[in-house]
């Protein structure tokens, strides 16, 4: 059974059509990486599976429960966790505390504990300084710790929005070390929104190209990105 099945969804904002007929589904495990140009639909794509905004049209399905009608809320309770563009931490709080903001709804307080030594684990340079304020952290560390945070919940899957944007090339690096790290190591389900075709070759798995808001290729990961129909696909705009 697929973990994610996004079957022919369309959504609005007012008149303009952001995202149109899109499909296509996850098996647990599997490594996805959604790219494509600025204004794409990509975020809004994401924004869906969160509940955070209401397909016009069609069903998002995760492990076989339909998501229509229910509050992000339900939706993170059922496996999902989304690391939105931006890196939004807690500035004033210690990098501990914003990672044990991550566990939110959690009840199972023992796991929690061990998940956050997992993350450590990952991210040595979180524990280092986790009494820090996280405020204080480099743009590199911070997008670890908003990944670290949307650990703590446990998903099953885990959407990051453009992790990469405005990062360093060496610092991108670490944080896809840590991406592949939990992939082999947790079988994460990872849905990825990247503009870099370096990163999706790095890491393999499948791409989706989405251009105005429709699915325009789909499939393997590294061979997409070398192949020229993605170069064309976006052109005009700089893979960075
Ligand atoms: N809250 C919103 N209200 C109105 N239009 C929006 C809103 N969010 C995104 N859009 C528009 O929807 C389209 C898709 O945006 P988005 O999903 O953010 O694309 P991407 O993440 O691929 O850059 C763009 O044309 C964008 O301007
Ligand atoms: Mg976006």
């Amino acid at each position: 059974m697929s973990l994610l099945v996004v079957d022919h969804v369309s959504v609005s904002y007012g008149r303009l059509k952001a995202l149109r007929d899109a499909s296509f589904a996850m098996g647990e495990g599997e490594t996805l990486f959604i790219t494509g140009p600025n204004g794409a639909g990509k975020s809004t794509l994401l924004k869906a599976i969160a509940g955070v905004v209401t397909p016009r049209q069609g069903e998002i399905m995760l492990a076989g429960h339909a998501i229509g009608g229910k509050s992000p809320e339900a939706i993170a309770r059922m496996g999902f966790s989304m690391v939105p563009e931006g890196r939004h931490v807690f500035g004033t709080l210690s990098i501990e505390e914003n990672l044990r903001l991550g566990t939110g709804m959690r009840t199972d307080k023992d796991a929690a504990e061990r998940d956050l030594e997992q993350i450590y684990a990952i991210f040595p340079v979180l524990k280092e300084r986790k009494d820090k304020p996280a405020g204080l952290l480099s743009g590199g560390q911070q997008q670890m710790l908003v990944i670290g945070r949307a650990l703590m919940a446990a998903p099953r899957l885990i959407a990051i929005d453009e992790p990469s944007l405005g990062l360093a090339p060496k610092v991108i690096d670490d944080v896809y070390v840590a991406l592949l790290k939990l992939r082999d190591t947790r079988g994460l389900t990872l849905l990825i929104v990247e503009q870099s075709a370096t990163r999706a070759m790095m890491t393999g798995g499948r791409m989706i190209l989405l251009r105005s808001g429709e699915v325009a290729l789909e499939g393997d990961a590294r061979e997409l990105a070398r192949s020229d129909a993605l170069r064309n696909a976006y052109f005009g705009i700089e893979e960075h």
